[in-house]
């Protein structure tokens, strides 16, 4: 059981007051809070030894080098990879997909086909279409549902052997919907495809295992849970990553160098070119640390329950609706209320001391599915309350009062 008003200590910034009102912070799906034990991890390292890593023969040097490493494992044990050296550190998910679709370059011919999901983030649709317009290979999408679902029976007809990539995310950022990714997987391997999964949305709620997925690639980025921005995670099988090109070079990646020629470092300092962000990658494992002490079933549970406490109360509103419906979704609510625009809500129940994004939330085919300029979106961790839902509920009838 996990025990809300202890976890909101850990959160100095749940203290403040936004527009002189208590702090309501419904956009985790955006970036979550985080913790005073990261804020110290990230004090400490500019404090007592921040230096570069993998460098110097000083003490700074290589304390800094093996708390970076020490990070590398935990996050390695996080998501269960084999190899620490199947984890590359990134600026975060949008990075690590685009060392994947670049990487891919040389592998793809005219003809050949790479599947995505209806379902995407712009950062899981842009670079695929820059590798299309780079080798000749086509985008097929698998299309959603009313339900926001994708329709897994056009997944089986889109898939044959000229499928060499597919690439969905695990959760939804725009309506919270858990894709069934293991099936997803399964079936592109039968033809043969590689399988990029953008965990961006479900790190932060579902603790992933990529050898039980036996997915080829994983993204996720610390700042979704609890960790700094700036830094995120590739995990790539390491056969793949053994096969795919550096995505750019300088110090840090090579082996040796001589204006001939210059060879690689083996993984993970081939995808790791110039200095990283040292202090985000330790704090991301205290990050981890901290989320895995709470526990994720504890953490799915209670979130589940403030997802179906939501969903209720905001359905009593007159002429709201929930878009993103299915059954098998995480705790994101994405809503609209009749003849007003989702901008005015979120400009209304900010100056109530309520966070919320408005928006396409860069997944802007969805939006045209739905044919709406875009959605307000609360999105709960753990450290929301009830009692912040009951806020909300009274701060978008209060905004649909003055807006009608
Ligand atoms: N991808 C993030 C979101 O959904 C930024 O808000």
């Amino acid at each position: 059981m996990l025990d809300v008003q202890k976890v909101r200590k850990d959160f100095p910034i749940l203290n403040r007051e936004v527009n002189g009102k208590p702090l309501v912070y419904f956009d985790n799906a955006a970036t979550s809070q985080t913790p005073q034990i990261v804020i110290d991890a990230i004090v400490d390292y500019y404090s007592n030894y921040n230096a570069n890593i993998h460098r110097g023969v000083h003490t700074l040097s290589q304390e800094a080098t093996d708390a970076y490493e020490v990070a590398r494992k935990k996050i390695q044990h996080h998501f269960n990879a084999k190899h620490a050296h199947e984890i590359i550190l990134t600026s975060g998910t949008t990075h690590s997909i685009n060392i994947v679709a670049t990487g891919f370059t040389s592998f793809l011919s005219k003809g050949d086909e790479i599947i995505v999901s209806a379902l995407e983030h712009h950062s899981n649709i842009v670079p695929w279409q820059m590798l299309c317009e780079r080798t000749g290979a086509f985008l097929k999408v698998i299309p959603m549902n009313l339900e926001g679902e994708l329709r897994m029976d056009i997944y089986d007809e889109l898939l044959s052997d000229k499928t060499k990539l597919v690439f969905t995310n695990h959760i939804s950022n725009a309506l919270g919907t858990i894709n069934p990714i293991e099936e997803i997987i399964t079936k592109a391997h039968k033809v043969g495809a590689a399988v990029l999964i953008d965990g961006a949305q479900s790190c932060p709620h579902i603790k992933p295992d990529v050898q039980d997925l036996d997915v080829d690639f994983y993204v996720a980025s610390a700042h979704k849970l609890c960790g700094p921005t700036g830094v995120g995670l590739l995990y790539g099988k390491e056969e793949w990553l053994n096969k795919l090109p550096p995505y750019q070079g300088g110090g840090e990646m090579i082996d040796q160098v001589t204006f001939e020629k210059t060879t690689y470092a083996g993984l993970p300092h081939k995808f790791e070119a110039g200095t990283p962000n040292i202090c985000g990658g330790i704090a991301f494992g205290v990050a981890l640390d901290y989320m895995n002490s709470i526990g994720f079933d504890a953490i799915a549970a209670y979130e589940n329950e403030l997802l179906d406490y939501g969903t209720q109360k905001l359905l009593e509103i007159d002429g709201l609706k929930i878009y993103g419906t299915s059954k098998n979704k995480t705790s994101v609510i994405s809503f609209n209320l009749e003849n007003i625009h989702p901008y005015d809500i979120g400009s209304i129940v900010d100056k109530l001391g309520i966070a919320v994004r408005t928006g396409h939330h860069c997944a802007q085919p969805i939006m045209d599915f739905y044919k709406i300029p875009g959605t307000i979106r609360a999105s709960f961790s753990f450290y929301n309350t009830k009692e912040e839902i009951d806020a909300l509920v009274e701060a978008v009838k209060k905004a649909q009062m003055m807006l009608s």
